[in-house]
């Protein structure tokens, strides 16, 4: 039996201006792994012991115990579970969701992969807006390969806050598109204003379009719930993720908000590729969701930590410009060189610091790099200094 050997497309570290974001992606990591006792201010995640007992719930998820169990559930997720996440988003939105309306998928990427699936066809417009996160972005392009499809990549023209505006995207919404957004943005941490969002979402009402929000990263510094009424239309599909809400990276866990017709479609399509729902963990979740000030607690820490970077930054002179998030706990610094953010990135790498570059988020143009300020507080200045020198010395 002869055997195909897969040829794909390899990046020339220094042209990621045409590089293609899968092997891109793939090279970051292989970068990283080069590396192995860099200080981690790229993709980290919090350390648990900045929470202290607050997480409690979260050893539930690290030791198993009973609050797991082994069994079968409906494809679209324990009713009850489904039940207590339309409560929540009514809390967030002020929208009348019900169990309907919500749909347990294994993380938000496969929550955003399956809807995809669902919604691409041959003549399917995918509409895209930088900066772009990497995974989605890769999904989006093995997608349209698989099942066809155009693609338009909005870069906005503002620079500094990477803020789309109305007349840069409305003339690509049409019948056959689907736009696609993170809200709030990764890597900026800034939200789409209610105004620009909701004019989006008109706009796909009326022509037939859809309109996917990855939410993955929707955990505000500010936790005021506005009513977000505007969300509540039939082409809006939410995604969301307890990867950062309750920082269960890894655990595979978000759910998908959208219509009951097409959560519907969604559990249909997921039983015949993925089988059952995914992890059977129900009553650990239901128990954070029953905790109720641990969000705000979390959204706070991030703040004061995100507070404490910004400062830093601001004294910090290869730094040229940083975006103050709105969410979150990453920041988005643009860096005083002729470099390009991927040369940055490696170079940082070799003096002992793993940062994400900008050309991950589809920004090419000028040297962007995304920083990670959620450690504890002693630790995250030492590294922000050790960033910084190494900055200067670029
Ligand atoms: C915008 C965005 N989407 C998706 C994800 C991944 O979510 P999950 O771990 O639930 O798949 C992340 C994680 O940082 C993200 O920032």
């Amino acid at each position: 039996m002869s055997s195909t050997i897969l040829h794909l497309p390899t990046v020339d570290s220094e042209d990621t201006k045409n590089a293609n974001i899968q092997s891109l992606f793939l090279n970051y990591w292989k970068a990283i792994e080069e590396y192995p006792s860099c200080i981690d201010l790229g993709m980290g995640m919090p350390s648990p012991s900045i929470f202290g007992s607050e997480l409690e719930a979260q050893n539930e998820f690290v030791e198993g115990r009973q609050l797991w169990q082994a069994n079968y559930q409906q494809q679209a997720g324990d009713r009850n579970l489904r039940e207590a996440f339309s409560q929540l988003e009514k809390q967030r939105t002020g929208i009348s969701y019900t169990a309907e309306n919500v749909m347990i998928v294994s993380g938000a990427l496969r929550g955003f992969s399956l809807v995809l699936d669902c919604l691409t066809r041959k003549k399917t417009h995918i509409v895209e807006i930088v900066p772009t996160y990497p995974l989605l972005a890769g999904q989006v392009r093995n997608v349209l390969e698989r099942l066809g499809g155009t693609l338009t990549t909005i870069i906005p023209k503002d620079t500094k806050t990477f803020q789309i505006t109305l007349d840069e995207v409305l003339p690509h919404i049409k019948s056959d598109s689907v736009i696609y957004l993170t809200n709030p943005n990764n890597p900026t941490g800034i939200y789409v204003p209610d105004n620009v969002l909701s004019k989006i979402i008109a706009t796909c009402e009326e022509v037939g379009a859809y309109i996917i929000l990855d939410e993955a990263c929707d955990i505000p510094l500010n936790l005021n719930y506005n009513q977000k009424n505007y969300l509540d239309s039939p082409v809006v599909i939410r995604i969301l993720s307890l990867s950062k809400t309750y920082l269960l990276a890894g655990f595979r866990l978000g759910y998908i908000v959208a219509h009951p017709q097409l959560i519907e479609t969604f559990s249909n399509t997921y039983s015949f590729s993925d089988g059952n729902a995914p992890l059977i963990a129900n009553k650990a979740i239901m128990k954070y969701l029953n905790t109720p000030h641990l969000m705000p607690f979390i959204s706070q820490i991030f703040r004061n930590k995100v507070k404490l970077a910004s400062y830093r930054f601001s004294k910090c002179s290869s730094i040229t410009e940083f975006i103050e998030p709105e969410a979150c706990f990453y920041i988005f610094l643009k860096i005083k060189s002729s470099k390009n953010s991927w040369l940055i990135f490696k170079e940082l790498l070799a003096q002992g610091i793993n940062v994400v570059p900008g050309c991950l988020f589809s920004v090419r143009e000028d040297p962007w790099i995304r920083v990670c300020c959620c450690h504890e507080d002693d630790i995250l200045i030492d590294h922000l200094d050790k960033l910084s020198k190494a900055l200067d010395a670029l």
